[in-house]
């Protein structure tokens, strides 16, 4: 899809808020600082749609964007952070839960991880929730930029191996730096959301 409008909609902390006109929803999930804003910031063409930060836990409201008055993406508060008190962590894990196994219209979840790194039991959580819900899932391997073009095909093994992926799952390596990524999953989106 060619992205010709995109506009902020709503913070909700609250599920009467979510839109409710029916349209296809796309979110993004993945551990704090991971780079869903920025994912979706490079989907959207746009340099600051969705509030990036070199914080983490920036991101405490699921955040939904109007994509051409067609769809929506939400972004999604991120799980894994340490500094959060346990209060919230769990309110939101709640909310999270609730939304993502719950929401009629969600045709897709992008499920970002940190191509540096081995996934985090937080991460196989998440994935089983996903599971749990029944909502086809896509991985992208965020921050690809920062390896080396050796690390590579290594670190997405590694990602497979410990997400328990088929051979032939699709995983997407992904840079919000070079823009890497941003067609296929498009692509994705688009077959999901027609
Ligand atoms: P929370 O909302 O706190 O959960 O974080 P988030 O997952 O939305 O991450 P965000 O997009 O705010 O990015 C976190 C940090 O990582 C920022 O400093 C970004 O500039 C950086 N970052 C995100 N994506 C990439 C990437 O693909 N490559 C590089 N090199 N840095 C990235
Ligand atoms: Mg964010």
């Amino acid at each position: 899809m060619k992205v010709t409008e995109a506009k902020f909609v709503i913070s909700a902390v609250h599920p009467d808020q979510f839109p409710q006109d029916g349209r296809p929803e796309v979110a993004f999930v993945g551990r704090s600082n991971v780079g869903k804003s920025s994912l979706l910031n490079a989907l959207l063409q746009r340099k600051r749609m969705a509030k990036t930060s070199g914080t983490p836990g920036k991101t405490q409201t699921i955040n939904f964007f109007d994509v051409n008055g067609a769809i929506y993406f939400t972004d999604l508060p991120g799980y894994g952070y340490a500094k959060v008190p346990k209060k919230v962590k769990e309110h939101w894990g709640r909310v999270m839960t609730a939304y993502l196994a719950t929401r009629k219209t969600l045709r897709l979840v992008v499920h970002l991880v940190d191509a540096r790194h081995p996934p985090t039991d937080k991460d196989l959580d998440m994935l089983a929730l996903l599971d749990r819900a029944e909502v086809p899932t896509l991985i992208a391997a965020t921050k690809i930029d920062k390896l080396k073009r050796s690390e590579r095909a290594r670190n997405l093994r590694t990602i497979r191996k410990t997400l328990g992926l088929d051979e032939d799952a699709l995983i997407i390596p992904f840079s919000a730096v070079s823009g890497e990524g941003v067609r296929p999953i498009w692509q994705v989106v688009d077959a999901v959301t027609k």
